[in-house]
């Protein structure tokens, strides 16, 4: 018995077979896909780095061969070529809107190392700074000092430096300039200006400062607090007059550089783009016209990523492409330039998750599930009642049997009250000590029975009653997946975020299922039970059935951004392996670096344990066992060597 996946149109006899496109269509895998990820035609998932079909990496080849070389899901596979290509995108998008609108300013990009601070990454992103130009932004005092060492060698790279900044903070910055980084330091709060002269003073430089500002205009959806009269961060309009006043009076108006703002993450409405750049230009004129050698408007972050693929103004979308971001922040930034008669600014953007989003994939593995549609056996449920004493046989149990045997299609709705009727009257009864677990297992058999006759017949007949609308999910199966929500998802739990969720093979064939997935943290918490889908989200997600002793792999996208530096150690699951995959000029694919996860005793040291220290308690715990003759010597060594194993392992099931 199967539940027939969501969406699945009706196919007729002459369209016949299932192929691997009905299956994209079904994942909505061309949608958030973007031309990086598509389907081989044996049913693989493929990731595409530079979108050319004929250049294409098989996930489930890539997941084969590392199993074959020990390494086990769950991996986080890093497609470093993607990441280049979205360099690539962001650059090539503003290089035509430029071209287009005769602009004479310059474009750069500081990638946010906040975003995916990983090593690999930032070091990939400053090697590719001669080809593409950009730069890099720090938040905080470690990113700071990551960025500094990160760029020697680079002084010509830009380095922004945003968030809450100290006299320490600041100082470092200033001998950082001297050092000969081009580094600028934006001013949050009044009080951080005040140092910046101090600083500047005292070691004789002339630093590049920025103002951040609180615009009126706000982003849009989750983030939206980020911007606005009220956020957290940013000068008032009065704070950036007193500001230029001040700069002015000890002969600093000239290192007033760039104005900045920042919108929020994931902007999925452009006209919130529109506005605020237009404001930022306002007030980069008026300080332009104060006297400020102002020639930088840095308009921030929040380029957003089509996660569902629906390209609309929805929290997991964006209704924009980059084309017309680029567009649309270069036009209204000359236009108000041109009006204002000041020279065309040059444009800063912190785009971080567009940058690294898609560029990671996590690959797990599914480690079994729980079913709901176990066949009641009313044969054997009518003896077992009968064999009861008359006054102890419960009625709900025969209520449920009768319901279960009346079905028909006109009558579903009222054997569905019925049945909701006697499956309460059970719990009651069982809570009440009047009914015996046998009995209450045999109500849940038939509940759940008479649940999927009815979604069954009622999706033969082609309309789902409004009561039945909870079915569907009430029914689905769990699968479960080698993985923690909660290091390698994070914003899955925390925020609702959706990421698409897709079989990496077996897409040739029908998906016969549908379930939730939940990870292996022993944490209700730890689930996904909300999928993409074009329209709207969908609560259930189409998978195939399991086969006997063949491993299922899921690949969860578009998680480059923020989840693997977000992402906790619940539950002591550490990093998963991650790999760096190239793509080959002869077409193949290789494995460029391996990043070994976490080992057990590496987490149980982030909690302060202390894995030789642990070893050596329970040798001593272990050897009084031998020795009082609770454990045999050949036991204890086998659980010594379990023990020691398990230290130097992975912290996810091998
Ligand atoms: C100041 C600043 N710049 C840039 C970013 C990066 O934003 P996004 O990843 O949405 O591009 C953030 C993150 O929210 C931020 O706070």
């Amino acid at each position: 018995m199967t539940v027939l996946p969501q969406n699945t149109k009706k196919r007729s006899f002459i369209e016949a077979r299932w192929t691997a496109e009905d299956t994209a269509n079904l994942y909505g895998l061309r949608d958030w896909g973007k031309g990086y990820f598509g389907i081989s035609p044996s049913g693989h998932v493929t990731c595409m780095p530079a979108q050319d079909p004929t250049r294409a990496i098989d996930l489930f080849e890539v997941v084969e061969g590392l199993r074959e070389r020990g390494v086990h899901t769950p991996v986080l596979l890093r497609f470093d070529d993607l990441l280049e290509q979205r360099l690539r995108e962001l650059r090539t998008a503003f290089d035509q809107a430029i071209t287009d609108n005769e602009y004479s300013g310059k474009y750069t990009c500081v990638y946010p190392v906040k975003v995916n601070q990983q090593r690999h990454l930032c070091e990939q992103i400053r090697d590719l700074n001669l080809k593409f130009g950009f730069g890099l932004e720090a938040g905080s005092k470690p990113e700071l000092l990551a960025v500094l060492a990160l760029t020697a060698g680079h002084n010509h790279m830009p380095i922004v430096c945003n968030g809450f900044k100290d006299s320490e903070f600041i100082e470092t910055v200033i001998l950082a300039t001297k050092l000969g980084r081009n580094i600028l330091t934006v001013v949050e709060k009044y009080s951080e200006l005040e140092l910046i002269i101090e600083h500047s003073r005292r070691y004789n430089v002339r630093p590049q400062i920025g103002v951040r500002a609180k615009l009126s205009a706000r982003g849009a959806g989750r983030w939206e607090t980020s911007g606005g009269l009220r956020s957290k961060f940013g000068l008032t309009m009065a704070d950036i007059v007193q500001a230029s006043e001040r700069l002015r009076e000890v002969e600093m108006l000239d290192c007033l550089k760039m104005i900045h703002c920042h919108l929020g993450s994931q902007v999925y409405d452009i006209r919130n783009f529109k506005h605020a750049v237009t404001e930022l230009a306002y007030i980069y004129a008026e300080l332009r016209r104060l006297g400020a050698s102002c020639d930088t408007i840095d308009i921030g972050g929040g380029l957003g990523v089509d996660y569902d693929g629906s390209q609309s103004a929805w929290d997991s979308s964006i209704n924009y492409t980059i084309a017309e971001y680029a567009a649309d922040v270069v036009y209204r930034i000359k236009n108000v330039c041109d009006d204002a008669k000041v020279p065309h600014a040059n444009i800063v953007s912190e785009s971080g998750r567009f940058i690294a989003a898609h560029s990671s994939v996590l690959i797990c593995n599914v480690l079994g599930r729980t079913r709901f549609d176990v066949k009641p056996d009313v044969k054997k449920i009518r003896t077992e009642l009968e064999a009861l004493e008359p006054e102890k046989q419960p009625q709900p149990v025969f209520d449920l049997v009768d319901a279960y045997e009346r079905i028909t299609d006109r009558n579903l709705v009222d054997v569905y009250h019925d049945a909701i009727q006697a499956r309460d009257e059970a719990m009651s009864l069982f809570s009440l000590g009047y009914m015996s677990l046998p009995m209450r297992a045999h109500c849940e058999v038939l509940f759940w029975s008479i649940g999927r006759e009815i979604l069954e017949r009622s999706m033969r007949i082609g309309e789902l009653a409004e009561e039945f609308e909870g079915l569907p999910v009430l029914l689905s199966d769990i699968y479960f997946c080698n993985f923690s929500v909660f290091q390698s998802a994070p914003d899955s739990w925390a925020i609702d975020q959706l990421f698409p969720i897709s079989p990496i093979h077996r897409l040739d064939e029908q998906p016969t299922r549908v379930g939730v997935l939940a990870d292996i943290t022993c944490d209700s918490d730890g689930k996904i039970e909300r999928f993409v889908d074009k329209r709207e989200e969908k609560k259930i997600l189409e998978l195939h059935d399991l086969k006997e002793g063949e491993p299922y792999y899921l690949g969860i996208f578009l998680v480059g951004a923020y989840q693997e530096v977000l992402g906790d150690l619940h539950n002591l699951f550490g990093d998963t392996h991650v790999v760096h995959v190239r793509f080959e000029e002869d077409g193949t694919w290789s494995i460029d670096e391996i990043v070994a996860g976490d080992t057990v005793a590496e987490v149980l040291g982030y909690v302060q344990f202390d894995a030789d220290q642990l070893l050596r308690t329970l040798r001593r715990d272990v050897e009084r066992a031998v020795k009082t003759g609770r454990l045999e010597a050949g036991d204890s060594k086998a659980l010594m060597a379990f023990y020691e194993d398990g230290m130097q392992g992975y912290t996810y099931l091998e």
